[in-house]
């Protein structure tokens, strides 16, 4: 096997200061932080704007938003699960017009880069959402959320069935400024996730979200009925991280370049590390939010630690780095046997 130590790498000891270039790129999202708020976690970003400077974010992904106001299903929605929690929570919102006037317009003037999370009973909804989006600043990206009952098909989740999410997909596409990107945000209930992210592709999606929660049910047993008044809910947090990171190692093993925002999960820097190695670009934090609103920066920066430790000199080098074979992976100058000065340049024969 071929090692290559492909750059000069640091001393053991100064690995974990050394600095990391952390800029990532999601289809051409210009991005200094690769950590990212999860749809629905952070709201608009306001409330986790008084832990840290939200600027310094990848990007705030927002609430999906509807085109009406919602008041979501009854209560109670939320339920513990070992390792994670279960929403119902059914997309409450203010509706599209004023989440305009309030939050996005607050977000740009924060100088918060922006992805919009949009939701929708039919195909007809989300192009509406996207024309309304297009006249208005301050929206880097629109993330599709797709988990959402097609009203047209029997209520079936449009992330569940390749034609129905690329419609969807198809619609804000052709209703999006093309400089604006969007992302497909997928289900992992489905047999073939890979399948579902070839249409979104094709369909137009310049990237893909991956994974949405999991539908799951708990039963009370004082009560001997279900916890939650909506019955199923989406199961989130680091119960559903290995599922997670399975969905976008095969993504990623089926579309080597199309850009991935990892997520499910994610409470440490190391959590976040085998999401960029199994193939994501940047990683959006959700579930964790709600015990520890810094978490974000935390990630950012225990992620850079870990980067740095692993002699990485920048996260794109990481990016898909498990997908590697024998001959093409880096690895540490101290690591490596000491038969040459190591820096940009072929060593051993193993
Ligand atoms: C309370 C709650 C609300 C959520 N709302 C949305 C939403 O509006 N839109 C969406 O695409 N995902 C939503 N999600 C899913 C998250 O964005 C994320 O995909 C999922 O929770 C996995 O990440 P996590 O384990 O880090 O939370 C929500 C998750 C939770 C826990």
């Amino acid at each position: 096997m071929t090692r290559a130590v492909i750059r000069d790498s640091l001393p053991k000891e100064q690995r974990s200061v050394a600095v990391v270039d952390m800029s990532a790129n999601l289809a051409g999202l210009e991005m200094t932080s690769p950590i990212l708020t999860a749809s629905g976690c952070a709201a608009a970003g306001r409330e986790l704007d008084q832990f840290f400077d939200i600027t310094e974010l990848g990007a705030v992904v927002t609430k999906s938003i509807m085109l009406e106001p919602r008041s979501g299903r009854p209560t109670p929605r939320m339920a513990e699960t070992p390792s994670g929690m279960l929403n119902s929570i059914g997309l409450q919102g203010p509706g599209i017009a004023s989440f305009v006037e309030r939050d996005l317009v607050w977000l740009h003037q924060r100088g918060a880069r922006t992805v919009v999370s949009i939701a929708g009973d039919s195909v007809e909804d989300y192009a509406k959402l996207a024309k309304i989006l297009r006249m208005h600043e301050g929206v880097d990206a629109i993330e599709v959320n797709i988990s959402c009952p097609n009203v047209a098909d029997r209520g079936k989740v449009f992330a569940c069935e390749a034609n129905s999410a690329s419609a969807v997909v198809q619609a804000v596409r052709r209703n999006t400024d093309s400089r604006i990107p969007i992302f497909a945000k997928l289900s992992p209930d489905v047999t073939d996730i890979t399948s579902i992210a070839i249409a979104c592709v094709r369909a137009g999606a310049d990237g893909l979200s991956v994974i949405n929660t999991l539908l799951g049910m708990v039963i009370d047993t004082d009560t001997m009925k279900p916890a939650l008044a909506g019955v199923t809910g989406g199961l989130s947090g680091p119960a559903i991280r290995p599922v997670a990171v399975r969905c976008v190692w095969q993504i990623r093993q089926a579309l080597p370049d199309v850009p991935i925002l990892g997520m499910g999960g994610i409470r440490t820097g190391l959590d976040a590390l085998q999401f960029i190695l199994a193939g994501a670009n940047a990683v959006s934090v959700g579930t964790v939010v709600f015990n520890d609103p810094t978490a974000p920066m935390r990630v950012h920066r225990e992620l850079s630690e870990a980067l740095a430790s692993k002699g990485f000199r920048s996260l794109a080098e990481a990016v898909s780095y498990a997908h590697r074979s024998g001959d093409e992976i880096i690895v540490n100058e101290a690591e490596a046997p000491s038969d040459g000065d190591g820096a940009d340049q072929d060593l051993d024969q193993m």
